[in-house]
């Protein structure tokens, strides 16, 4: 038996062995994320015509997701059968409710000379079993036309139940076909929340049917803006103007989309900051009165609701309302980050309220503000989730904090659950390389693949027990110099490859070299898919 390549894997030496394969199938399995436990069986299975899919009742949409992709990979459809058939080359799937081993998303994937079983408790296990079966195909059939997958075991779970990613889609728009083609990426890379920041100050982006100038007015600026090419985007409206939304019926099907690939999807709508193209359309909500506009360059404007106006807090729960209907999700993020709070200072009403409530600084103002908010948002049965500063003035009661400035720990030891997102670490706006010459136009920084893989998601100085708080770890893109989707792709992979890896896979299986290894197939995987990523160096 020869050995030809070892990889460490969860403190046992991994080994492949090749004698029973020909040399186009030695290829060590290349999977991102890396799996909890995986080992090389002997032998190999090939897939001949008449290889079906079967399923058990739990599994069937998985198995039907699973052969629409096969599909797309080899032309060929399988057929998907309710039952079990042991042997034959059949790729059984099987959700079995009592198989608490499994986790809520763990799988056990085997590929035997004779076919391939995927089990999992619930139909995400089974789905993230068959994402993994997807990587191990290879991109090519053999010369013999065959598709053959190197015998395998696979036993999986993640580390983290947030793995995410959020995408700016106000300073620029991006239409809902494209929103789906990263889910499609995001879902193979075992990602599971789909963070949209639907509104900022240069757009408004989802349909609100109570105010409908969110979107005739708010959707909309002159200009491209931010100082960019005019022919970098095609997201112009038939008047000229700069911009777009989504329909309820859009978001709807998005949501849909989504849920089908296991993903949660997180809309955010930003208060009481960031808030310039709401006021665009409704200025009466605001300290001053207006006017607003749209058409900023990036930065911290004073488009921010008026908190000391009961109507501009009926205005957010009004929208908040209809977005609840949209968004099965358990969470919704309200922002809260970069308050300019000088509009506060100056409106009688403001001072009044902080009077009334008995606050002296600003950050109280906006403290106040996220805990009505946190009200209605906890009596439609959602958590609420806010950027670092929704600690400032006081954390509300049941508050998530998204960690993009710090305190993670603070929250964390005070009981609240925290997804991390640093601004060091998880800024994919930021730069991929220091020679700016080789690289797009961005907003600044330095983020390298490297640095992303080497992200530690749990803080040192945060105690073990209330590490169980850190609920995850996502990437944001924000789009201020991001004005087409190809460059949106550009920004996100392979750092997403990297940041799956990091809230996926056991911490002490990170080995940089073989995920570089591994990545070589990912992105020849993500190139088949038409998915733009920076070239591997
Ligand atoms: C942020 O980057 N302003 C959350
Ligand atoms: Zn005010």
């Amino acid at each position: 038996m020869k050995i030809f390549r070892a990889c460490f894997c969860l403190g046992l030496a991994f080994c492949l062995a090749s004698d029973a394969l020909p040399a186009a199938e030695m290829a060590a399995p290349a999977l991102v994320p890396l799996p909890q436990k995986i080992a090389a069986e002997t032998g190999s299975l090939t897939f001949s015509t008449d290889t079906k899919i079967m399923v058990n009742k739990g599994a069937a949409e998985t198995g039907r997701r699973l052969a629409a992709e096969w599909k797309r990979r080899t032309g060929a459809e399988l057929p998907v059968k309710r039952g079990s058939a042991r042997g034959g080359g059949a790729i059984q799937l099987t959700v079995d409710e009592s198989a608490g081993e499994y986790g809520d998303e763990g799988y056990a994937l085997k590929v035997a000379p004779d076919g391939v079983s995927i089990r999992a408790r619930t139909a995400a296990g089974a789905f993230y079993g068959a994402q993994s079966l997807m990587q191990l195909l290879p991109l090519h059939a053999g010369s013999d036309g065959k598709w053959t997958i190197p015998a395998v075991s696979i036993e999986d779970q993640p580390r983290f139940k947030w793995r995410g990613l959020m995408l700016d889609v106000s300073r620029h728009f991006f239409t809902k076909s494209e929103v789906e083609t990263l889910l499609d990426a995001m879902a193979s890379l075992k990602l599971n929340v789909f963070h949209w920041h639907l509104v900022d100050d240069q757009g408004w982006r989802i349909e609100i049917k109570k105010y409908p100038l969110l979107t005739s007015m708010g959707a909309w600026r002159k200009a491209v803006g931010f100082k960019l090419d005019p022919a970098a985007t095609t997201a112009y409206g038939p008047d000229g103007r700069y911009g777009g939304f989504y329909t309820q019926n859009d978001i709807r099907e998005v949501v849909a989309y989504a849920a089908a690939r296991h993903i949660m999807v997180v809309p955010e709508i930003e208060m009481p900051g960031h808030s310039s193209a709401a006021l665009m359309a409704y200025p009466q909500f605001s300290c001053t009165g207006g006017p607003f506009t749209a058409d900023l360059p990036g930065g911290v404007f004073n488009g921010v609701y008026c908190v000391g106006n009961d109507a501009s807090l009926e205005f957010v729960e009004n929208v908040l309302a209809e977005v609840f209907d949209l968004f099965p999700s358990p969470y919704v993020h309200i922002g809260g980050d970069e308050v300019d709070t000088a509009n506060w200072k100056h409106c009688a009403k403001c001072q009044a309220r902080m009077k009334q409530e008995g606050l002296t600084k600003e950050s109280e103002l906006e403290s106040y503000f996220i805990r009505r908010v946190e009200k209605f948002v906890n009596a439609h049965h959602k958590n609420l989730v806010g950027w670092s500063e929704i600690r400032e003035g006081g954390l509300a009661a049941n508050a998530t904090v998204m960690d993009w400035v710090g305190g993670a720990v603070e929250a964390a030891t005070a009981g609240h659950d925290v997804v991390m997102a640093p601004l060091a670490d998880c800024y994919f706006d930021h730069y991929q390389s220091r020679d700016h010459t080789t690289e797009p136009h961005a907003i600044g920084g330095y983020l390298p693949l490297s640095q992303v893989y080497a992200f530690e998601p749990i803080p040192t100085n945060l105690p073990p027990q209330f590490q169980a708080h850190i609920l995850g770890a996502q990437a944001n893109l924000w789009t201020e110099y991001i004005p087409n989707f190809k460059h949106v792709e550009y920004m996100i992979f392979p750092r997403l490859c990297a940041l799956a890896e990091v809230t996926w896979s056991p911490k002490a299986a990170r080995n940089w070299p073989d995920f570089n290894r591994r990545l070589e197939t990912e992105c020849a995987l993500l190139d088949a898919a038409g998915v733009n990523h920076r070239a591997l160096k």
